[in-house]
């Protein structure tokens, strides 16, 4: 296979903002005297500074444990998780979090989800208002700062908690599945729209995703995991053209490389 590496480091000579080396993370049984089920089995990823980096690999291979594990909601049996050269300890506002389902609180407006982190945290300040509302702007919901989440659309609740995250401008953002549950149309407009942010401020993103060809459209590399327990398969460096747009997948470069990681992805399974 061309252009597959058998480590998940970036290239040399340039930072790293996240380091995983040797992670195992099992979780006990649920039913008393179970075997403990080992979720990640000596998981190592470098991802640099800047960096769009797309995780892919079957249910269950542990994709999300790791997220959960750079957020701080989870800690390593064995390992180092290193964000910006610090061990990840507990959750912290420099690391957004993005999952399937957007994250909101039902009882508040919009406007007032995205300053709930700066509010709760004691640092709302006007100067926090102000960015909130250039935030709702930029995300296409200027119009809607003062509506309830049950109000908006599946995308635009997607767009409101990207604000929430983004408000905290964190240095790292972990995104699950992110626009798993959307229809073609929405899935594609926030791909876009994910692109053009990225292009914008390159905050490093650790993305994880079902879909090949997602990862193939966002990211700057592609590690492909096999899992149970989940280790890395091989790594595939995306070297397509930026600023991308969904009409790169119409490209043959992009169907070469698709069948590629579709091929690695498959052969981890079996
Ligand atoms: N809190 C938990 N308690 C017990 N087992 C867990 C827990 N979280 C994850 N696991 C187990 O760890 C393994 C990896 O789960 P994880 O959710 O990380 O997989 P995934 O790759 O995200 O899967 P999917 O693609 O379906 O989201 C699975 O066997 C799962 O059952
Ligand atoms: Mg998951």
């Amino acid at each position: 296979m061309r252009q597959v590496t058998a480590t998940a480091a970036p290239d040399t000579g340039t930072t790293a903002a996240v380091r995983i080396v040797g992670v195992e993370k099992a979780f006990a049984g649920r039913r008393r005297g179970a075997a403990a089920r080992r979720a990640l089995d000596g998981f190592d990823l470098e991802v640099r500074e800047g960096e769009f980096l797309c995780l892919l690999g079957p249910s269950g291979c542990g994709k999300s444990t790791l997220l959960n594990l750079l957020a701080g909601f989870e800690t390593p049996d064995r390992g180092e998780v290193v964000v910006a050269g610090d061990r990840v300890s507990g959750p912290g506002p420099d690391r957004g979090v993005l999952f399937q389902t957007p994250m909101l609180f039902p009882w508040l407006t919009v406007l007032d989800n995205v300053l709930y982190g700066p509010r709760a945290r004691h640092e709302l300040t006007t100067e926090i208002r102000e960015r909130a509302v250039e935030l709702l702007e930029t995300v296409g919901l200027g119009s809607a700062m003062h509506a309830y989440p049950h109000e908006l659309s599946g995308g635009m609740r997607h767009r409101a908690a990207f604000a929430r995250v983004l408000i905290n401008k964190p240095r790292l953002l972990l995104m699950d599945e992110p626009f798993g549950a959307l229809d073609a149309i929405t899935r594609l407009a926030m791909q876009r729209f994910l692109l053009e942010l990225w292009e914008r401020d390159r905050t490093t993103i650790v993305f994880v995703t079902h879909d090949v060809e997602e990862a193939v459209l966002l990211g700057d590399r592609i590690c492909v995991m096999s899992g149970s327990p989940g280790q890395t398969r091989a790594v595939f460096p995306v070297d397509l053209p930026r600023p991308r747009d969904v009409a790169l997948t119409d490209t043959l470069a992009f169907a070469h490389l698709k069948r590629q990681v579709r091929e690695a992805l498959e052969e981890g399974h079996r």
